[in-house]
């Protein structure tokens, strides 16, 4: 069994729309000094972009939740491995995402994070699929609408493969050889 990969979305189109949200949110923060927070490890890439792309100061921290594993689907069961550093409370947050799929991840994120009173708290996400969506989530800054397919690249991964293409593309499982 191979993957196949379909090309989605270019690297070229990622940068301008990166540089795009970017602009939009150092004019919706300026005179402020945000925290963004990255979930790890999806959203590494498009932090890293989208970071170096703001004209405002602003700081750092990541989260891991746990991730799909080996599985394309969503397990529907979201647990934090790894807190913060950065003490929230007052603050304005960023919370940055690969993919809104479910919701369900942002939803307990949000959900924890507002626990600690911060001063604003908002979503920035590079995906957003349009159909499977259980949660109702507020999404402020969002890259690209997104229909079915599993994504890879870009930070996004199928079993900690692809991560690291500087574009993103639709995997799909080719059966070349009868499964045992
Ligand atoms: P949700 O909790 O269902 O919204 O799932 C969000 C998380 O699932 C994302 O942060 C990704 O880590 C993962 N995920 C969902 N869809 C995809 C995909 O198409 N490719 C890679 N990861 C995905
Ligand atoms: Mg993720």
């Amino acid at each position: 069994m191979g993957d196949q990969l379909t090309p989605f979305i270019s690297a070229g189109r990622i940068q301008k729309r990166v540089a795009a949200l970017a602009r939009t949110i150092s004019s919706d923060y300026k005179n402020k000094r945000p925290v963004l927070v990255g979930v790890l490890k999806g959203s590494f890439v498009f932090l890293s972009d989208l970071s170096r792309r703001l004209a405002i100061p602003h700081e750092l921290d990541f989260l891991e939740t746990e991730s799909y594993g080996a599985s394309t689907l969503s397990s529907g069961v979201v647990r934090l491995l790894k807190d913060l550093r950065v003490e929230i409370t007052g603050r304005d947050v960023i919370l940055v995402e690969d993919i809104v799929d479910s919701g369900l991840t942002l939803n307990c994120l949000e959900k924890t994070l507002l626990t600690r009173k911060p001063k604003s708290l908002a979503v920035a996400t590079l995906l957003e699929r349009k159909t499977k969506k259980r949660v109702k989530v507020n999404i402020r800054y969002r890259g690209f609408w997104i229909g079915d397919g599993f994504v890879v690249g870009y930070g996004l991964d199928y079993n900690e493969k692809f991560r690291h293409l500087p574009h993103l593309a639709f995997l799909a499982k080719t059966l070349n050889k009868p499964e045992k």
